[in-house]
């Protein structure tokens, strides 16, 4: 079976390819190289010890998907290229509706042209929006986003949907990720912010490492033990597997369904810091500040449906997670090379 990865060379697409690789798919990569390096596609090679081929094309390029879709036979997509920093989404609405939004549309469009109608969507916990009281749920209302990034999340899970109502042959699964972090135990592969990382676990391994001076802890007055913001975080190479599930349960029959990946437990940003300093040996030089706007105290995910439907569960525990992102850190200060 062969899967089409869009933005496969990002952060969770490059694990991925290489557990769908480990678990036997063909893999058909995608992506235009906005946010990832060429070095990603060389190291998944290197990691899954397999060949897979590569377009560079972006989703919004009509022609250039159905080249894809005409040279391949793709049995089904798992779509991940898109924008994802909440900051400058609220700078760049436009932008990222449509790459985000116009993207998948045209994507969509190119699947049913050409006879696809299998698709894994990388949805986000942003679409429980501010009301939903954690542990969250599949069932639970979906809006009250804060944000242009998160609102394209929830518009695409609303086309995923009426698509699905006016055609149900297809196979569609939406998995909500709640916090990825860590990276491929080789420490080759793993996350490359532009610029100053806009999320917890980069900006702590680049204090650690010495390229960032002071952790901002975006307030501790939240109502949670410890006053700081609770996440679920989970092992990056956990959430890949969880698409290999995905995607077996895409191929068994068509059907609309949706799934938390998360671990359903949440940690603090103080717990953050000190599992990260116990697992690195690192000191990280930390100070409270205000709330960052639109945040939220608590965010977890309750992942049993997941569990029951998918037979997938995270495997890899905090202190994995840590180790797991210092190593990618340690032995890459500066990311992938350039090209
Ligand atoms: P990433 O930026 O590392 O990967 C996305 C990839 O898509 C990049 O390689 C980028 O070059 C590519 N891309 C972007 N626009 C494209 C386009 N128009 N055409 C072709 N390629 C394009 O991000 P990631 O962390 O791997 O996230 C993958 C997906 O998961 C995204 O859709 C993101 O919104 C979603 N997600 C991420 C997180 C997270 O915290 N990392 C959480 C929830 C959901
Ligand atoms: C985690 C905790 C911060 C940075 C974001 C997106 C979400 C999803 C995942 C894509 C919070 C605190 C952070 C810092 C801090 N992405 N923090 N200092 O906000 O849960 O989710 O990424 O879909 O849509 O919103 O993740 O890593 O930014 O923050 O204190 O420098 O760490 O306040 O409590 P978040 P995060």
């Amino acid at each position: 079976m062969s899967i089409l990865v869009t933005g496969g060379a990002g952060y969770i697409g490059s694990h991925t390819c290489i557990e769908l690789m480990n678990a036997g798919y063909d893999v058909v990569v995608l992506d235009n190289f906005y946010n990832c390096k060429r070095e990603a596609l060389r190291r998944i090679k290197e990691l899954s010890g397999k060949e897979f081929k590569f377009y560079e094309c972006d989703i919004r390029d009509r022609k250039g998907l159905d080249h894809i879709f005409q040279n391949e036979q793709i049995d089904c997509v798992i779509h991940f290229a898109g924008l994802k920093a909440v900051g400058e989404s609220v700078v760049k609405p436009l932008e990222y509706f449509d790459n985000n939004v116009g993207g998948t549309v045209t994507l969509l469009e190119a699947m049913r042209d050409n006879g696809c109608k299998k698709i894994v969507f990388s949805s986000s916990a942003t679409v429980y929006g501010m009301d939903n009281v954690s542990p969250l749920k599949e069932d639970m209302p979906v809006g009250g986003v804060t944000n242009p990034y998160g609102r394209t999340k929830l518009m695409i899970e609303e086309i995923l949907r009426d698509l699905y109502r006016a055609d149900s042959s297809w196979s569609i699964i939406l998995l909500r990720y709640f916090n990825p972090i860590g990276a491929h135990k080789s420490g080759r592969i793993g996350e490359d912010p532009n610029g100053i990382p806009n999320n917890l676990m980069p900006y702590i391994t680049q204090v650690a490492i010495g390229k960032l001076e002071c952790l901002s802890v975006y307030g501790d007055d939240y109502d949670t033990p410890d006053g700081t913001g609770v996440r679920d975080y989970i092992h990056v190479v956990d959430l890949a597997l969880g698409h290999v599930k995905a995607v077996e349960k895409a191929a068994e029959a068509a059907g609309l369904h949706t799934y938390n990946l998360g671990t359903g437990k949440g940690y603090s940003v103080l717990d953050m810091v000190h599992a990260f300093e116990k697992a690195s040996g690192v000191k990280i030089n930390y100070k409270i500040v205000g709330r960052r706007a639109g945040d939220i105290g608590t965010c977890y995910s309750d992942p049993s449906l997941a569990k029951k439907e998918l037979d997938w569960e995270a495997q890899r525990d905090l202190e994995e997670m840590c180790e797991d992102s210092w190593r990618w850190q340690k032995n890459n200060p500066n990311g992938y090379p350039d090209d």
